[in-house]
């Protein structure tokens, strides 16, 4: 059995950038000086700062001599250690084993953004019966279906490392009391799916049926 644990990351204190920015590598510091604002800038610091603070305590080393390789698609990987990582303003998320390095992981988190046209996105971008599931519910429950199915397939095509360039049609989930892939080639996985509060939804796909789930809390350092 794989246990999977998820920790909460807060990019909220930018003040922290002093103390982390020194954790980063040469590659990851001009990265952020890429960012055109600072606010962008400060949280990508505060993420991969924290990211290498937790990566470095599984795996009992100094956070800044951590090496991260990056798949084709742009997945960033560190030896000996499975994890991926999601952030969206102030709020990240870092999914993380050390049972199998070779696992198959992915996390995404999402805002429920009010602005979005939920039916309009999924005839586009999802496969027809989730439309149809979608059609079928009231206003507000296609607003956070729409979100809950977008991070489950985002987490499950960042687990496969092709990120959206895999297509968002290519996984299919079903929504009911334990939702779960539904697409052939995902007979083996596991979907999490967990509420950080009342304004995200977050999901975690993992190439395993033989997984439990550790919700950490918030990292602190
Ligand atoms: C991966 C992807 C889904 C992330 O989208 P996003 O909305 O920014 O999502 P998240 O916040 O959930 O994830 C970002 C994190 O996922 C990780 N990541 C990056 N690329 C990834 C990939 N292909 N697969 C899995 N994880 C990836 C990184 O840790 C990244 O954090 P960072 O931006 O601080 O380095 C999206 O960028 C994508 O589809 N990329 C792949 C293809 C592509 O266009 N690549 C261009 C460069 S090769």
């Amino acid at each position: 059995m794989v246990t999977v644990d998820y920790w909460s990351i807060s990019l909220k204190d930018l003040s922290e950038t002093v103390t982390l920015y020194p954790l980063l590598s040469a590659e990851e510091k001009r990265r952020s000086l890429r960012f055109k604002f600072p606010e962008l800038q400060q949280r990508f610091i505060l993420g991969r700062g924290k990211l290498r603070q937790i990566l470095g305590c599984y795996l009992n080393q100094n956070p800044q001599d951590l090496e991260f390789i990056y798949g084709e698609y742009g997945k960033p990987f560190v030896q000996n250690i499975s994890f991926n990582f999601s952030h969206t303003k102030e709020l990240a998320f870092c999914a993380v084993t050390k049972e199998i390095s070779s696992l198959n992981l992915g996390i995404d988190i999402e805002i429920i953004n009010r602005k979005t046209d939920p039916l309009a996105l999924a005839k586009r971008f999802f496969d027809p019966v989730e439309f149809q599931y979608l059609q079928s519910q009231s206003l507000e429950n296609q607003l956070t279906d729409f979100v809950r199915f977008w991070t489950a397939k985002e987490a499950y095509l960042k687990a496969l490392g092709t990120g959206l360039q895999g297509g968002l049609d290519q996984v299919v989930i079903a929504l009911t009391d334990q939702p779960s892939f539904q697409n052939s080639g995902a007979q083996d996985w596991t979907l999490k799916m967990f509420q950080p509060d009342a304004h995200h939804w977050g999901a975690i796909a993992v190439n395993t049926n033989s997984c439990e789930f550790r919700d950490c809390g918030e990292w602190i350092g």
